[in-house]
């Protein structure tokens, strides 16, 4: 049977979708998708294959597109940490952009939701948590439980900052700044699937918050929402 219990989390870069995601899985026992990281991925391959990002020859592009998610390939590639480096984060906007890209990543993301994969540790997953930014507009409209994650840019900035720094990487909060306003602009203001709150989201503010404070406000409403079972 097609699973329903399905969590799709929304919101720009660095609001800690990734944290809340990882904590809700842990909690309930659900299969996480991170679809940022499956263009993130993208990206980083065509880099590899030296492709002229500036340039993106659009055929080759989605054929590797296609390769990488019909082989799972995207998956492992998206392990790679370097998915997060400066390089791949200058370029997986325009990546991100190309519409017949995301309708190969549509129907990725939407197996995933209505079939997760089992969990690391070998059990069946009980749902799926989906994060990205056309989730709860575009991949699954009928989610029962839709969030937007969001934070003030200065807030996103420090923690991308840190993100980087952690990595051995060299950079400045007002460059990280700038990228992450660029960025949000991109998203919201492209043409196909653009980054948007779905009219019956429930806003998160993470700004002020824990980690820990995020959960429970999430948890809270999922509990009231779905009724998982815990063995
Ligand atoms: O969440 P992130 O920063 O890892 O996302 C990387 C890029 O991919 C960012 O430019 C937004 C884009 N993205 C998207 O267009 N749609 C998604 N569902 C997830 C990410």
């Amino acid at each position: 049977m097609a699973n329903t219990n399905i969590i799709a989390i929304d919101g720009p870069a660095g609001a800690g979708k990734g944290t809340l995601t990882k904590k809700l899985c842990e909690h309930y026992g659900f299969a996480g998708l991170d679809t940022g990281s499956l263009y993130r991925a993208i990206t980083l391959c065509m880099i590899e294959m030296e492709q002229n990002m500036d340039d993106i020859n659009l055929e080759f592009a989605i054929a590797l597109t296609q390769k990488l998610s019909d082989t799972h390939k995207i998956l492992e590639y998206a392990k790679n940490p370097k998915i997060r480096s400066q390089l791949t984060n200058k370029y997986v906007a325009s990546v991100a952009k190309i519409p017949e890209i995301r309708t190969i990543m549509r129907k990725y993301q939407i197996d995933f939701g209505t079939n997760p994969p089992d969990l690391p540790d070998g059990r069946k997953a009980k749902g799926a948590v989906i994060e990205g930014r056309d989730i709860g507009t575009v991949i699954c409209p009928n989610a029962p439980v839709k969030f937007f994650i969001t934070a003030s840019p200065e807030t996103r900035a420090s923690r991308r900052l840190k993100e980087y720094l952690d990595q051995g990487e060299s950079a400045s909060y007002q460059e990280v700044l700038a990228s992450i306003i660029a960025r949000d602009e991109a998203d919201r203001t492209r043409a196909t699937s653009p980054m948007k709150q779905a009219d019956d989201a429930i806003v998160i503010n993470t700004s002020e918050n824990s980690k820990e404070q995020t959960f429970e406000v999430a948890k809270k409403i999922i509990d009231e929402r779905l009724h998982i079972t815990f063995d």
